[in-house]
């Protein structure tokens, strides 16, 4: 594993080993243990969005680890002036040690990799979160104890985590169903893929892609650049909410996941989240735990 660029590239194999390595720093963590892993070694990470966890587990995660992390905002870098990614990536490759990025097109990160001659993760594009999705099958394992023939369900826009999630679900041995609207569907290939390797179906009826779910996981109606289609959005996902009724359709230890940041009334209720708050919540702390892993994995 040289990258993190999308959850595809990595084997079930490789996922377990990182799911494995990040279970092993949340104990160590949690005993106090502290281990230079990464002694010495700089992870710079270019935001062209906005984040309070990818920036702060990350930036936290490389102090853990004896290293240090530079926020590097769009802002500021000459990419946001218009220098080449391919210039960018040669440069940032002689004083770091890895680059973690979050930005809009999926290019840009595959360009940093192809370019450049340092690890790169990816923080999160348009496309997909594998980041976010290691700390929810680590999230999803630590309560239900394996992925074997569980039933994840997604309610909502077919975006970058239904991507990412249907990939993550399907390799782990879950089954992965999606309900969204007609016209928010997932990237065709990766339903196609999903469709070939494991049991999915994708929906526009909330209740039967929560029927028997282990696991419901629900994401914003308008993401991250996408703040001017909000009113259409609004229209087109409405009914698309996880609630008590879609709920009461699920296994009775259902747990529900949200990556957060979370609009309570709009895809999940307030009542749903806040009875559901300590595994939304140890899921976002997963994302430190899980990310250390990645970062110890591609840097050390
Ligand atoms: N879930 C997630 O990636 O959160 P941030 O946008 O705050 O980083
Ligand atoms: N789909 C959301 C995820 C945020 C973590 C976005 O891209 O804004």
């Amino acid at each position: 594993m040289k990258h993190l660029l999308k959850l595809g590239d990595l084997s079930k194999n490789e996922i377990f080993s990182i799911l494995n390595l990040a279970d092993q720093l949340k104990y160590e963590r949690k005993k106090g243990v502290k281990k230079d892993y990464l002694a010495g070694k700089t992870l710079g990470m270019i935001f062209q969005k906005s984040s309070t966890r990818t920036r702060v587990s990350f930036e936290v995660g490389m102090g853990e680890l004896g290293g240090r992390a530079l926020f590097l905002s769009n802002r500021d870098l000459q990419i946001g002036r218009g220098e080449p990614v391919q210039d960018t990536a040669r440069v940032l490759s002689r004083y770091l040690d890895g680059i973690m990025i979050r930005t809009f097109e999926q290019k840009e990160v595959e360009d940093l990799a192809k370019y450049g001659s340092i690890p790169v993760i990816n923080g999160l594009t348009d496309y997909c979160h594998p980041c976010q999705v290691l700390a929810d099958l680590m999230t999803i394992r630590e309560r239900k104890g394996s992925f074997e023939g569980l039933k994840m369900t997604f309610v909502g826009d077919g975006n970058n985590m239904a991507n990412s999630l249907m990939v993550g679900a399907i390799k782990m041995g879950m089954s992965f169903a999606i309900a969204c609207p007609n016209g928010y569907q997932p990237d065709p290939e990766l339903v196609a893929w999903a469709r070939e390797n494991g049991d999915f179906t994708m929906t526009d009826d909330v209740l039967e892609a929560c029927k028997d779910a282990d696991v419901i996981y629900t994401d914003v109606w308008a993401s991250m650049g996408q703040e001017e289609e909000k009113k259409i959005r609004e229209q087109a996902f409405a009914g698309y909410q996880v609630n008590d009724r879609a709920l009461s359709v699920a296994k009775h230890d259902c747990m529900v996941l949200h990556c957060l940041p979370a609009h309570r009334g709009e895809e999940i209720t307030a009542e749903v989240f806040e009875a559901h708050a300590d595994e939304i919540f140890e899921e976002a702390e997963n994302r430190l735990h899980a990310q250390k892993a990645v970062l110890v994995k591609l840097l050390k």
